[in-house]
């Protein structure tokens, strides 16, 4: 089965064909990093023209790329969210042309979902039960997957995504965005216990992450110890490098504490761990040996897949095209969109005045 996947989410536009779920054909990704780096991060208004002008582009070059035509492949996956309403709409209103010109059977994909499956290449095939660990710009979730397309939400953050954490933190200390890479390249060269921050713990007991005490607790280090941002492309001092390593092992342990403790409760057979924190060289080392304690294997994507893509996105949208799935023409964007279909506890959250996100 041959399958185009589409995905302009956020900040990427980037379009896919994919083989039977597992091989990629082609991918081609336009990232717009490079127009958001000077506000920081993206701009919902400049992302969406942008998506605009390139989607015909590179849905075309996907297709040159794969020496193929449009009548080869046998379905459209399309991203529906989550992320911002004006990029997802023009990928979405795309994928309907498409389909509709084509023929072609569509279905709606979960970005978030989209990660998961971005491990299904290069890697053995996942075994179920799974514990899926999502961190990204957006989103922080650990996932319990038992069987491919159900997932319960088993933690979630109830402020900042990891990856958001890692760029704002960044921002604080005069460096670039994404702050995600650059943190880690500093920690490299910084001592991780120099600045003491506590792993966060959600006073409810839950297993939930939480960022923005640990941001705050990092914004009072930088005014107490009166360190100063890099300014001018200068090299960054000792002080922030010791700093960005004593952030980065927090978060680490924060993620993969977590994730260790959900594992030993729900024996899971696999580990995943994707989104775009997943690149980072802290995480995956202290990640593969959670797994190699609790004695299963840990799949990561390959560093090329290491951005939003669409690969991801068909391969997700493989299985549920295989199961029959077909979305129809009055598909539609949703911002907020979850990923949760098995006992659902959002509403139980909701009703307790419980505030978290994706
Ligand atoms: O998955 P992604 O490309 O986009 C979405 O948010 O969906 O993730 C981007 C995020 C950014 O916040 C970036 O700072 C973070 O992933 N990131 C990293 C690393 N590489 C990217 N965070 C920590 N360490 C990294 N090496
Ligand atoms: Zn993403």
């Amino acid at each position: 089965m041959l399958v185009l996947g589409i995905e302009t989410s956020c900040d990427e536009t980037a379009a896919a064909i994919v083989r039977d779920g597992r091989e990629i054909v082609s991918s081609v990704i336009a990232s717009q990093v490079e127009t958001h780096k000077r506000f920081g991060g993206v701009v919902p208004e400049i992302a969406s023209r942008e998506h605009l002008d390139k989607i015909v582009p590179i849905v075309e070059e996907a297709f040159t790329r794969a020496g193929m035509q449009t009548k080869d492949i046998d379905g459209i996956a399309v991203t529906i969210g989550p992320g911002l309403v004006g990029s997802l709409l023009v990928g979405v209103s795309y994928a309907k042309a498409m389909a509709f010109a084509l023929k072609k059977p569509l279905v709606g994909i979960n970005h978030i979902e989209g990660h998961v499956y971005s491990v299904a290449f290069e890697n053995p095939p996942v075994e179920y039960p799974a514990l899926a660990l999502i961190v990204s710009g957006g989103h922080s979730n650990l996932f319990f997957v038992p069987e491919p397309g159900k997932y319960k939400v088993i933690a979630r953050t109830r402020d900042d995504a990891a990856g958001e954490a890692f760029d704002k933190v960044a921002k604080m200390l005069g460096l670039s965005y994404p702050g995600g890479p650059i943190i880690e390249r500093l920690a490299r060269e910084g001592n991780s216990k120099a600045v003491k921050f506590s792993v966060p713990r959600m006073g409810d007991g839950s297993d939930d992450f939480s960022f923005s005490g640990l941001k705050t607790a990092v914004t009072k280090h930088v005014r107490e110890s009166g360190l100063r941002p890099v300014e001018n492309g200068e090299e960054p001092s000792q002080a922030i490098k010791d700093l960005a390593a004593s952030f980065q092992s927090i978060v680490v342990r924060s993620l993969v504490g977590t994730t260790e403790r959900v594992a030993e409760n729900y024996h899971p057979r696999t580990l995943i761990v994707a989104g775009g924190v997943a690149c980072n060289g802290a995480l995956r080392e202290a990640s593969r040996q959670a797994a190699a304690r609790l004695g299963i294997p840990i799949y990561f994507h390959s560093p090329h897949l290491s951005t939003d893509n669409a690969a991801m996105i068909a391969a997700a949208g493989t299985v549920k095209l295989q199961a029959g799935e077909r979305a129809s023409f009055d598909l539609n964007a949703d911002v907020t969109l979850r990923l949760q279909n098995l006992e659902n506890e959002d509403e139980a959250l909701r009703r307790a005045g419980v505030r978290y996100k994706l």
